[in-house]
């Protein structure tokens, strides 16, 4: 084996109360492409951002080509050759992509020592097309998509000539189509002999591009090796300290009376005539590929956008919310996609993240219970197993998978009748992914109505009672459980194929 290029030897990072590093050790090697392993919470993030300079770790060594490094700040890390692409990009949004790519390191004519912006358009132009992406240097990077955005942050790793690229869970809010450019230009950088760290939470994408692992658990280096020698079921092992024996729960469905109906429901540009109908203690699935149009269904029926045509019945009368308010206030709860934009406010505590909804029914007179609040707090935080310090720490400083859970808390505590789930599982451990199925296949049993919506087809074969399928804005078909075909429902969500659906 080749000597690494970047060795870590009994890293450490306490934070008040956490230890998000204890005695960590991994090896980087050239042209290899390195899991990163763990729970949420792990430390992984953590890692990641004292690799880059955006932390400093409390104790430990990391070496480069054998010299010890030190970074003091992001620009130190870069110039040492690393580069990350963070878990939340994070980009000019109002500047090119050329300007973005540049930004810190600006080419300059070398006489005048003015900024070259023809030589940085051009240089972009080279870097685009090396990875064989059609987009142009002057587009403004607010105008691109969350893949084009990483992998205009991988041109920026290029242009670097970054000896470590770093990927942060790059693939949560990619389709399927862009996740197959990232791999192929993760094999493209792998064969250029760049040293690659690879963070998801989705083993398929670890076994397929993935070439060694190594596992963290509370912080702690637990095992590395070549993945080739392992099964998901070790590494599970390795991460929670157990197996799993069901990722979806034995659900016996039984359906009450109907509860919502929608009949042609139609957004002006973003889908049309949808029809479905939700009944007591039923689980229907949303499944289509990213940016089918699911999203927006469900934010109609939540009162965040307008509809342009057709109708929402909610117990068998016309519902037709102009705000969030109006859906909550008839029992409807939404937990969004997007986390850290609509979900959880981050300069809050946890606590009150998750009574936010609640705090009416949580005042008297004016007061908040505040006991009553906090033993709500712990209740559901407990039940989704967030990983604190306590529940009075800022949201900011939880991992990502962890802010995702303050956001199911916060909405499952509120007690909603019907309960729209949007990708909840995204960027959840498998063990964490596995409670929440449970928990919502035991609401769904205690008569409540849930929408899942996710991209996930094993979560959508595993929890629907009934699966509706979405391509590019159009119901293309509507399947009960006893019909449920991964394959049917698939080319449903590729267009290729169509039931006749009559809501
Ligand atoms: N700035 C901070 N202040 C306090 N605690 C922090 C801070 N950043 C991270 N932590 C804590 O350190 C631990 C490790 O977090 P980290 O973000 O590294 O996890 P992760 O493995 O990336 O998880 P995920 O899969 O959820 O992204 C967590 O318990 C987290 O709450
Ligand atoms: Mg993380």
């Amino acid at each position: 084996m080749s000597e690494p290029i970047v060795t870590i030897r009994n890293l450490t990072k306490f934070f008040p109360g956490i230890k998000a590093l204890d005695n960590v050790h991994l090896n980087i090697r050239e042209g290899q492409v390195h899991a990163l392993i763990g729970e949420n919470g792990a430390g992984k993030s953590t890692l990641v951002k004292i690799l880059t300079g955006v932390y400093f770790p409390t104790g430990g060594e990391i070496t480069m080509e054998g010299k010890p490094i030190h970074f003091k700040n992001a620009l130190d890390s870069q110039d040492a050759g690393i580069v990350a692409i963070h878990q939340e990009a994070s980009m000019f949004l109002e500047l090119s992509v050329a300007e973005n790519i540049f930004m810190g390191h600006h080419l300059r004519n070398e006489r005048t020592k003015k900024i070259n912006w023809k030589k940085m358009k051009e240089e972009t132009e080279k870097l685009l097309k090396r990875l064989e992406l059609s987009i142009s240097p002057d587009t403004l990077v607010k105008n691109l998509s969350v893949a084009q955005r990483h992998m205009v942050e991988i041109a920026k790793a290029l242009s670097l000539n970054a000896k470590v690229v770093i990927m942060d869970e790059p693939t949560s809010a990619l389709t399927s189509r862009e996740v197959e450019d990232l791999y192929r230009i993760v094999r493209q950088l792998k064969s250029e002999g760049k040293a690659i760290i690879f963070i998801s939470h989705k083993f398929e994408e670890i076994f397929e591009i993935c070439d060694y692992f190594t596992v963290l658990r509370d912080g702690q280096y637990i095992n590395e090796g070549y993945l080739k020698d392992v099964t998901t079921d070790d590494i599970v092992k390795m991460m929670i300290g157990r197996s799993i024996e069901h990722m979806y729960p034995q659900r016996t469905p039984s359906s009450g009376k109907e509860v919502l109906k929608v009949e042609h429901l139609s957004q002006l540009g973003a889908f049309s005539d949808i029809s479905f109908s939700l009944h007591e203690g039923e689980i229907l699935g949303f499944f289509g590929l990213v940016g089918a149009g699911r999203s927006e269904v469900v934010r109609t029926i939540f009162g965040i956008d307008r509809k342009s045509g057709g109708e929402v019945y909610l117990d068998g009368s016309l519902f037709n919310p102009r705000h969030p308010s109006d859906a909550m206030a008839r029992g409807i709860a939404l937990v969004p996609e997007d986390r850290q934009q609509q979900g959880v406010i981050l300069e809050m505590s946890i606590s009150d993240n998750i009574t936010l909804p609640l705090l009416d029914s949580l005042c008297t007179r004016g007061f908040t219970n505040r006991k009553k609040e906090k033993e709500v707090a712990r209740n559901f935080g407990e039940k989704m197993e967030i990983k604190a310090a306590g529940y009075e720490v800022d949201a900011d400083t939880l991992s990502g998978g962890n802010q995702q859970k303050v956001v199911l808390a916060k909405w499952i505590a509120s007690g909603p009748r019907i309960l729209i789930l949007d990708e909840p599982t995204k960027g959840i451990d498998v063990a964490t992914k596995a409670a929440v199925h449970e928990f919502v296949a035991q609401a769904a049993k205690d008569g409540l109505c849930v929408i899942l919506v996710s991209s996930e087809l094993p979560e959508i074969l595993g929890m629907s009672d009934k699966v509706a399928v979405m391509h590019e804005g159009e119901l293309t078909a509507l399947f009960d459980r006893s019909e449920l075909d991964s394959e049917k429902i698939m080319r449903c969500a590729l267009g290729e194929y169509k039931e006749i659906v009559n809501g």
